[in-house]
């Protein structure tokens, strides 16, 4: 059995919770490849409970599963450990949960790096979520990260904490005005966060290939999306890893000819949070009728969500960028209401049409949304569970997102529940 992967075709938020949520019936094994705990993932179960996910995969809600944290993450220890222990709390078996032992750690002067760049920055700032994302991959590139094997070895752990500090710590006072951080109080954190997790380090790419080969499933759950890649999305307006499908496989350890799927979480409108460009960006009252009526507030960092049209240049290139093979479609509900619905299909940029995504920043920043208008629907989507129980008009919306993207749409989301799902044979 194959690997499947599930990443948003947008800037982050597309509802791939509720998307591994479901999918997680099908599989043996859930794994997050990317990001950190910069991610909110949102599952309802049918009991009406309703879970925010930020580091560890949604699979862990179903029972039985096993959950990985892949290489390609960054984990911080202390979010780790209160993030397990308000699952436990809830009554939520963790212990299907392995860590690969190559994960990168999130170091407190990360955190503390984060937010004093973006303040640095000012107007110019990314928006990032403040937890220490772009810090802890900077220091894996530069090759003088600490990984989660570190918290094994006391020696190893305070000599590299102590290079690390070194440096930052002028760059902390000197650049930046704040306070040194202490070594051996840095370590003494990590090293007491570490034994309460040490017995889930594993190497996973072991495991993850062992079980492909034993024919079972894997599911590679992505966080953010394609437009925050930092090399797809809208850069420097990114986050700091691959949330694109090429990223599943080296953020896992598996070989890309076992993902024989690519599902794309594409929501039926657009949001952003923070900052960077967004042509189809409403600054009006509609933008807030969206905001409203979605409930577009950040999981992890409660900002209000920028809301938009539906943009079909993205979800082409979304398509493009990640060989998508399906889409799950999120919140059509949301849009039942308006009179006519607006679609982008294109860009002008200055003066010139254009239908896929513009090749520099400043034409990015620059792009006017082409639209088309599409008849809206007025009747409540949320008790729907078959393509031809929804409306004519909303019907012929996801055909035509299908026609303009080039994917098909193999479910549709009308509500956050888990049953509040349509599924088509594409
Ligand atoms: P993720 O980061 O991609 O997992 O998405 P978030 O959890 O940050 O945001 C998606 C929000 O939409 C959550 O509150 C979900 O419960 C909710 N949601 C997901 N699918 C649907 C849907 O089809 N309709 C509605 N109304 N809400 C949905
Ligand atoms: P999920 O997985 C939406 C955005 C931040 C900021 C940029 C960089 O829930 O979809 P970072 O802290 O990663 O350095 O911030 O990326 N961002 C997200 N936006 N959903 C997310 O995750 C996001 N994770 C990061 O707002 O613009
Ligand atoms: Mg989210």
């Amino acid at each position: 059995m194959p690997a499947i992967v599930l990443i948003g075709a947008q800037w982050g938020d597309e509802g791939k919770g509720k998307a591994t949520d479901i999918l997680a019936g099908q599989v043996q094994w859930v794994v997050r490849y990317q990001g950190g705990n910069n991610a909110g993932h949102t599952v309802v179960l049918p009991d009406g409970q309703d879970f925010a996910l930020h580091l560890i995969p949604s699979g862990i809600l179903t029972p039985g599963m096993r959950n990985v944290i892949g290489n390609g993450v960054v984990v911080d220890p202390g979010v780790l450990l209160d993030e397990l222990s308000g699952l436990e709390a809830r009554g939520v078996d963790t212990s299907n949960l392995m860590i690969s032992a190559d994960a990168h750690l999130i170091m407190p002067y990360h955190v503390a790096i984060d937010k004093v760049t973006e303040r640095f920055l000012g107007k110019a700032k990314i928006g990032t979520t403040g937890r220490g994302i772009g810090p802890a991959y900077q220091d894996k590139v530069a090759r003088v990260g600490v990984r989660v094997a570190d918290v094994l070895d006391e020696k190893i752990l305070h000599q590299k904490v102590e290079a690390a500090l070194d440096l930052k710590n002028q760059i902390l006072v000197k650049v930046y005005n704040r306070r040194a951080l202490d070594v051996d109080e840095v370590v003494d954190t990590v090293l007491a966060h570490g034994r309460r997790f040490a017995e889930r380090i594993a190497d996973t790419r072991l495991l993850l290939n062992k079980a492909l080969e034993g024919g079972e499933t894997v599911l590679l759950e992505g966080s953010q999306g394609t437009l925050l890649d930092v090399d797809h999305g809208t850069y420097p307006f990114v986050t700091s890893s691959n949330p694109t499908s090429g990223g599943a496989a080296v953020g896992s350890g598996i070989g890309p000819n076992k993902i024989t799927r690519v599902i794309g979480i594409l929501k039926a409108y657009t949001t952003r949070v923070g900052s960077g460009p967004f042509p189809t960006e409403l600054l009006d009252a509609m933008g807030e009728h969206l905001r409203k009526a979605g409930g577009e507030v950040g999981v992890t960092t409660g900002r209000p969500r920028r809301c938009g049209w539906f943009d079909a240049v993205i979800g082409r290139y979304a398509v493009r960028v990640n060989g998508i093979t399906d889409f799950f479609l999120t919140k059509l509900d949301v849009l039942s209401g308006l009179e006519s619905v607006p679609i982008c299909v294109g860009y002008e940029v200055d003066g010139k049409r254009v239908d896929d995504m513009p090749m520099t920043q400043t034409d990015v920043h620059h792009a006017q949304p082409v639209y088309e208008e599409l008849p809206g629907w007025f009747e409540d989507l949320s008790a729907c569970r078959t393509f031809d129980e929804l409306p004519a008009n909303a019907r012929a919306y996801v055909q035509r997102i299908e026609e303009l993207t080039g994917a098909p749409v193999s479910a549709i989301g009308v509500g956050p529940g888990r049953d509040q799902t349509i599924t088509r044979d594409v």
